[in-house]
């Protein structure tokens, strides 16, 4: 049985045994660049931790971990170019370095790497597998349609905010889950349960995520501070705001959240108005009992709790993740 430290590890080893360089190199440079920065293999890693969990040989799901993880590359490359971001994992974005068409392009070939990787090891569920991989890959669009929507909208409630997250992010970690533990052969109820659990632990992961955008420190979070501001997009951090504040405060504070011209006054005004509302803590304090949830959903599993620990352990290191 791995540790989640063995499984991270072994993860790492999966992806520098890949090569990713092919001709025309401007295609595939950028795809190099981005899976060889890593980042922190949390989808892949997830997928492993799960199909061992339930009993699975991690060796014939090492395909879909690959996958899994090529394909939230691809969603970040793109991503990039709609969010304007100058910075990812302390390198500059792919449409920064080179530029949006490369970044479209490669992001698009990444995509389709995915399905590669996904169709390595067979399995004879490869149908429901392959299944729950499209349809994860439909919502996630439909969540950061959602949340390009939601930029120029001044009316967006905490409800629908965790509707959307749940589509761009959520839906991505429950997804990696429930395809560790269909390699697994896992049964119906568990599924559900282990769905529910990865649903939870996304919400919680996009929250943090949120939070890092203000209260994070750029050279360990590797992506710009204020960037979602800058973006008038509707995070956790602002919808929270807003319902912290007095209906009275509530117009003036969109007018000077959703500034299309925002600069480095107008992020830390932003930021102070966090920091009167105690907004972090609200914050963190969501993200704490999301993570419960999630505990609650993996204690309905049948799988023994040796078994469940490196899941358990990945719950608490992301609980209050600086990167
Ligand atoms: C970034 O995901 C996109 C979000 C869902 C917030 P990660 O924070 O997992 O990015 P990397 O892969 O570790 O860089
Ligand atoms: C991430 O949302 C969702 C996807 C990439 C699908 P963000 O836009 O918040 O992610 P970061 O902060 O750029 O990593
Ligand atoms: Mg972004
Ligand atoms: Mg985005
Ligand atoms: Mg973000």
């Amino acid at each position: 049985m791995y540790s989640l430290k063995e499984i991270f590890e072994r993860v790492q080893v999966i992806f520098e045994h890949e090569r990713f360089i092919f001709d025309p190199k401007e295609l595939y440079e950028p795809i190099d660049y981005t899976l060889r920065l890593g980042g922190k293999r949390l989808r892949p890693a997830l997928l492993l931790t799960v199909n061992q969990m339930m009993g699975g040989d991690i060796r014939q799901a090492e395909g879909a971990a690959l996958g899994i993880e090529t394909f939230h590359n691809f969603t970040l490359l793109h991503d990039d170019i709609m969010d304007k971001s100058p910075l990812r994992r302390g390198k500059p974005t792919v449409w920064t370095q080179w530029n949006a068409n490369t970044a479209i392009l490669s992001g698009d070939t990444m995509y389709a790497m995915a399905w590669r990787y996904f169709l390595r090891t067979d399995h004879p569920n490869l149908r429901g597998i392959l299944n729950c991989f499209n349809e994860t890959a439909i919502e996630v669009c439909e969540g950061q349609q959602y949340d390009m929507n939601f930029e120029s909208s001044t009316d967006v409630t905490l409800d629908r905010y965790i509707m959307m997250i749940c589509k761009k992010t959520a839906v991505l970690l429950a997804g990696a889950m429930k395809i560790g533990a269909m390699y697994a052969g896992c049964r119906d109820t568990d599924l559900e349960h282990i769905y529910n659990c990865g649903i939870n632990m996304g919400l919680a992961f996009q929250i943090q995520d949120d939070l890092l955008d203000s209260y994070g420190n750029q050279a360990t979070f590797g992506k710009p501070i204020g960037q979602d501001i800058r973006d008038n997009k509707k995070t956790y951090m602002i919808l929270k705001a807003l319902e912290l504040s007095p209906s009275s405060d509530r117009e003036t504070i969109k007018a000077i959240y959703d500034n299309p011209h925002h600069n480095e006054k107008s992020v830390s005004e932003v930021i102070n108005l966090y920091d009167r509302l105690c907004v972090k803590d609200s914050a963190e304090k969501e993200v704490a009992r999301l993570m419960n949830a999630a505990e609650t959903e993996l204690h309905e599993i049948k799988a023994s709790d040796v078994m469940k620990q490196p899941l358990i352990d990945m719950i608490d290191m992301l609980i209050g993740r600086k990167r």
